[in-house]
């Protein structure tokens, strides 16, 4: 530590406390395996001799208080049978089937379930709602064992026991993960989601020289919630979120970064956060903010889910809401058939990303998800009147209607606040489709310099069979230069103009040779194309192939040395795993991605 990071934060030197206490952390030798010619040390799975036996079980569901429950996998209530590694389980109901059948594709539904995945490629789709009851439902990837964590005690006592006992260990949420980092073949999980907690404050007062307005959220907390109270409040508040309001804001989102509509004006979530409280691999309960464990704290911020600890508990800036403005447009097979025209509508439509960030705007779209389409729904204009926003949007329209190219909007609408905007004009998304997901971020260079490039290369995703949701927002538009570095997310990022997401269609059950495929396209084709018309772009963690290629500089570029660090200090024998997440370069997912294992 140079100390150059941490003393950013409050005027103060922070050097990193490398004096801190480690109890002893017992590091169990692990399941030998082979692979191929490799050797490795793997985590304990149910049939393994490591494996825990049934008292120990029975321990530790009486310290979490009966919280401790077998993973019966979403669809099995379709099937007579579960055929799970801990034994056969009979598990068929019709009320229950009927139930799951209906709401597969509910965000919420799957969101409530103890450890489901919402994007069940990762779940290996071996237990979907059938109506064959005698077909066969297996585990899949999905974990074994969940904990329905009601208090800090609970987490701690999960931590312990996956830590003591070898076992792997994932903190789950929403289940929103595109990457498949909330389930685990055989895993033990930590279900969070009854930390339901919030709590406001007008003046927070807290390590640093903050004393504006805060919210503190539970680790549960989803974001229509708490935007939804900071509404009610007077005069209204905000804070930043992503654009999709089932997403958590305590969990995954802000170890990421945590971009949304308001990215523009404050950066990432991360950037707005005052303090967590956390339980490391330990099991020990500490404070992170600017001034106790800051080094801690900066690597929570962006430098990777479930990598450095559990989030109890986050506390976030809030800020006024403002009247706002927003528009739709919307090109497709209704407009033109003609792909030389669409494309030259997508050029000019592109080619404004610069001019929209520097005006402000966030601009949410999608490109190629019905084939030939461009749909932004919508254009953002926070603190701008309806007159406002149509000017800086204007430009585009008189570039569609001098080409000629036929279009789909309506008048810019006008909203009290920001908030109201949210929930008329933002859509839905769906759960339980499997795809594989990618992505790749555009520089205000690249966009200024290799323009065409880039055009070639969304022509090269969608020839691909994959698409493009893309999001326009610079994170060092309106956040000070001398705070961007309390984050850990790459600093690339204050200069992106576009984040990009590509997604790769495959069934969860499809061939294994498919699935490679499906993998290979993505990284190779789809995302290569990307990455290679835009050489000042990064990849956003949350939202990336987890195979992404040179990962550590991808995800956190100069940032990554530091980020290693923190993660060998704090969990240095890996009881935390993500995939493409710092510090875990010797693990892997042997045997047909289930066995987690370190390389020897
Ligand atoms: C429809 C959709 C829209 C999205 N839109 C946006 C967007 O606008 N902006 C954006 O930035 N991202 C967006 N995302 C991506 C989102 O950031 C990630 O999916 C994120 O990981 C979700 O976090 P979660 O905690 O809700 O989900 P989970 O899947 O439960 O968890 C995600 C990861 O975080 C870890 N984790 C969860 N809780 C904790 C905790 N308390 N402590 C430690 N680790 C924890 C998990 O182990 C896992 O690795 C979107 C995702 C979807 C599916
Ligand atoms: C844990 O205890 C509860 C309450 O007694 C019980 O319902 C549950 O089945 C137990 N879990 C396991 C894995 O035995
Ligand atoms: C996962 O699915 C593939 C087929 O896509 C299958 O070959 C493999 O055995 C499955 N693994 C598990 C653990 O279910
Ligand atoms: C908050 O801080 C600002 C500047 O640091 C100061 O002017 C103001 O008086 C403080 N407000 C409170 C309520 O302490
Ligand atoms: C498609 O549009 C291009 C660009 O305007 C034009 O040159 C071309 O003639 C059109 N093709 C057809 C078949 O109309």
């Amino acid at each position: 530590m140079k100390g150059g990071v941490f003393s950013l934060l409050c005027g103060t030197l922070l050097l990193a406390q490398d004096a801190i206490a480690h109890p002893p952390v017992p590091s169990p030798r692990g399941v030998l395996r082979r692979d191929g010619s490799a050797s490795y040390a793997c985590k304990c799975y149910p049939g393994d001799d490591c494996w825990p036996d049934n008292a120990q079980f029975q321990k530790l569901n009486t310290t979490v208080g009966g919280n401790l429950h077998v993973n019966i996998p979403p669809g099995a209530p379709c099937y007579n049978t579960f055929q799970g590694p801990l034994g056969d389980v009979n598990t068929y109901n019709e009320a229950e089937c009927q139930k799951v059948t209906t709401n597969w594709n509910d965000e919420q539904f799957q969101i409530e379930l103890p450890a489901a995945g919402l994007w069940t490629y990762f779940t290996n789709d071996t237990c979907r709602p059938t109506t064959n009851p005698t077909d066969t439902c297996t585990l899949g990837y999905y974990p074994a064992l969940v904990i329905m964590a009601k208090t800090v005690d609970h987490i701690q006592a999960g931590i312990n026991f996956a830590r003591d006992n070898n076992l792997r260990l994932i903190i789950r949420n929403t289940g929103h993960d595109f990457l498949g980092r909330s389930v685990g073949w055989g895993s033990l999980v930590i279900n969070t989601h009854s930390f339901q907690d919030i709590k406001f404050s007008n003046s927070w007062r807290g390590a640093c020289d903050y004393n504006g307005s805060a919210v503190t959220v539970g680790a549960g907390v989803q974001a229509f919630q708490v935007l939804k109270q900071a509404n009610a409040m007077t005069p209204p508040k905000i804070m930043v979120t992503g654009e999709c309001a089932t997403v958590g804001v305590a969990g995954g989102l802000v170890q990421g970064g945590g971009h949304g509509p308001l990215t523009n004006f404050y950066g990432f979530l991360a950037d707005t956060a005052l303090e967590f409280k956390v339980i490391t691999a330990d099991g020990v309960l500490k404070t992170a903010n600017a001034k106790t464990n800051a080094d801690l704290f900066w690597a929570l911020r962006g430098g990777g889910p479930a990598a450095f600890a559990v989030i109890v508990e986050a506390t976030y800036k809030t800020f006024d809401d403002k009247p706002s403005a927003g528009l739709n447009l919307d090109i497709d097979l209704t407009h033109t058939t003609n792909a030389t025209l669409f494309w030259e509508a997508v050029r000019v439509f592109h080619g404004y990303s610069t001019h929209f960030v520097d005006n402000g705007l966030y601009v949410y779209y999608e490109l190629g998800t019905t084939g030939q389409n461009l749909h932004v729904h919508p254009f953002v204009g926070i603190g701008k009147t309806p007159a406002e926003l149509q000017a800086v949007v204007q430009p585009l329209f008189d570039d569609l209607d001098r080409l000629g190219i036929r279009y789909t909007t309506a008048a810019a609408a006008g909203f009290d606040t920001f908030y109201d905007l949210y929930q008329a004009m933002f859509e839905t998304e769906g759960a339980g489709n499997s795809a594989l997901t990618g992505g790749w971020t555009i520089g205000r260079r690249d966009v200024e310099e290799n323009h065409p490039a880039i055009i070639e290369a969304f022509q090269t995703v969608l020839g691909a069979g994959s698409f493009v949701i893309g999001h326009m927002w610079s994170a060092g538009h309106g956040l000070p230069k001398k705070q961007w570095a309390s984050s850990a997310v790459n600093p690339r990022f204050r200069n992106v103009v576009d984040k990009l997401i590509t997604i790769v269609p495959v069934a969860g059950n499809a061939p294994l040779s498919d699935k490679a495929a499906a993998q290979d396209k993505l990284t190779n084709v789809v995302d290569a194309a990307l990455r290679d018309a835009a050489p000042n772009g990064c990849a956003y963690i949350n939202e990336a192939d987890p195979y992404e290629p040179n990962w550590q500089e991808a995800f956190w570029g100069t940032n990554y040395p530091e980020l290693l660090k923190i993660r060998k200090k704090y969990d240095p024998n890996g009881v935390f795993y993500a995939v493409s997440t710092p510090g875990t370069e010797k693990w892997e997912q042997i045997e047909t991605g289930t066995r987690l294992c370190l390389k020897l």
